[in-house]
C-alpha cells in the first residue's frame, strides 16, 4: 500500500473559520476523513504546523521513505528558502498544492520557492486540489 502524507503549513489549522470566501467552510479534519474513505488504496497521514522548522523536520523524516508528499506550505511557499531546499534535498516526490489560485491574488503570492523542486503543482480547486494531487499517485 502506497504511503502518502499531506503536510499543511501555517494558518491551515484554521480552515473552515479562516476567510471562508477564499478557503471554504469545511475543516481540514472533516475533509481528511472523506478523502481517506474515497482512497482506501492509500495509507494517508496528515501533519500540520505553523512553525517553519517543524515543517522542514517533517519533510526530512518522511522524505526518504514515503511514496508521495502533498505539500501546502501556505504563506511559507512565498518566503521560505529553507522549505524549498528541503523539498530539493529529499527523494520522495512532492506535489505542491494550494486551495486558492495564487495567481489571481496579490503579486507576492505569485512566487513559490517550492515549485522549482516539486514534481507538480495543483492550485485553485479548493480542497479538491488535494484530491487531484492524490489521484496523481494512482
Ligand atoms: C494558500 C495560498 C497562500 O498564498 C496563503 O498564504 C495560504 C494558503 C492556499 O492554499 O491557497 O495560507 O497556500
Amino acid at each position: 500500500m502506497k504511503k502518502i502524507i499531506i503536510i499543511n503549513g501555517p494558518n491551515l489549522n484554521l480552515l473552515g473559520k479562516r476567510e471562508p470566501e477564499i478557503y471554504g467552510s469545511e475543516t481540514f479534519e472533516d475533509f481528511f476523513e472523506t478523502l481517506k474513505s474515497q482512497y482506501p488504496q492509500f495509507k494517508i497521514e496528515y501533519f500540520q504546523s505553523n512553525i517553519e522548522g517543524e515543517l522542514i523536520d517533517k519533510l526530512h523524516e518522511v522524505g526518504f521513505s514515503y511514496d508521495g508528499i502533498i505539500l501546502n506550505a501556505a504563506a511559507y511557499t512565498h518566503t521560505s528558502v529553507g522549505i524549498g531546499d528541503a523539498v530539493k534535498g529529499i527523494s520522495s516526490p512532492v506535489i505542491e498544492v494550494h486551495i486558492s489560485n495564487t495567481y489571481n491574488r496579490e503579486e507576492f503570492r505569485h512566487h513559490s520557492f517550492i515549485s522549482p523542486n516539486a514534481k507538480g503543482v495543483i492550485l485553485g480547486f479548493g480542497l479538491g486540489s488535494y484530491s487531484l494531487a492524490l489521484q496523481s499517485f494512482t
